[in-house]
């Protein structure tokens, strides 16, 4: 089971696009696993805005997590989470709605991260919308846990050498663990491996320009088999089903 989380370096190359199509996509790509996305971004979820629109999340969330004062216990994260589903197949942990209640969050990230921990043993793979790295309440307690961290970013020199910088430092901030992965949003994969290479990534996997399905993720509106076959989709089926190869194995690099 596998706690992935994505990142970016630099403006907003689409980290919480990507995380929506990987939790679309994860039942198909990784034999029936339950997934939960947690919006971890500080600087405000762009979810409740979003797709979760239609739910009501008051009494749910990160905040609740905060609110009940009592240790963040895989429980509780499933209990504070909105299901996408009959069956609870894929699951929300909705975050915080601006980044002025982000403050709040700061002290519950290392929790978080045992719990999330936990419940990917139990069987619920995990992916997390960390937003941009150097937020002043950046969850790193989740980067430093994850099993994969994945930074995102465009092809674009200054998105490159802003992704390079921070492959570096979360080389720095996960001693004895494998470099991070960069998900490379608008290209088709041409020259990836020498791209990783140069950038210092454990490998760089794209994912496809496809404005349509974006925006569709965006706003909750992704019906149908024709999505599953969109560019975005697909390539996001791609990345889902490399994740295992990069998770360390249970008994390995967990601390
Ligand atoms: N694969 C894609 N194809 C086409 N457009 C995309 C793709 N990914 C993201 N976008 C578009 O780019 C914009 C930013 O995407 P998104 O909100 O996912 O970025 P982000 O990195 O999460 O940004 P932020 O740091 O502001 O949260 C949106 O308009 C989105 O529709
Ligand atoms: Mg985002």
């Amino acid at each position: 089971m596998v706690v992935l989380v994505l990142c970016s370096a630099h403006g907003a190359p689409g980290v919480t696009t990507t995380a929506l199509a990987l939790v679309r996509a994860w039942a198909a790509a990784r034999a029936g696993r339950r997934v939960l996305l947690v919006d971890a971004d500080p600087a405000g979820s762009d979810l409740t805005a979003g797709p979760l629109l239609a739910t009501p999340v008051e009494d749910l969330g990160l905040l609740s997590l905060v609110m009940g004062r009592g240790q963040i216990t895989a429980e509780a994260v499933v209990h504070a989470s909105v299901a996408l589903d009959e069956d609870a197949a894929r699951m929300v942990l909705p975050g915080a709605s601006d980044t002025r209640q982000s403050r709040s969050l700061s002290e519950m990230w290392p929790g978080l991260g045992a719990a999330l921990q936990d419940l990917s043993d139990r069987g619920v793979d995990v992916v997390v919308d960390a937003g941009r790295l150097g937020h002043r309440h950046e969850p790193t307690a989740l980067l430093s846990a994850a099993d994969v961290v994945a930074v995102v970013f465009t092809p674009d020199v200054p998105a490159q050498l802003h992704a390079t910088a921070a492959a570096r430092a979360l080389i720095g901030l996960r001693p004895g663990r494998a470099a991070p992965v960069g998900v490379l949003v608008g290209t088709t994969g041409t020259g990836a491996d020498t791209i990783a290479a140069a950038m210092g990534l454990t490998a760089v996997v794209p994912i496809a320009h496809d404005a349509r399905t974006a925006r569709d993720l965006a706003t909750g509106t992704v019906h149908g088999r024709w999505a599953d076959r969109s560019a975005l989709l697909r390539s996001a089926t791609a990345l889902a089903r490399r994740i295992e190869v990069w998770a360390p194995t249970p008994a390995g690099a967990r601390s």
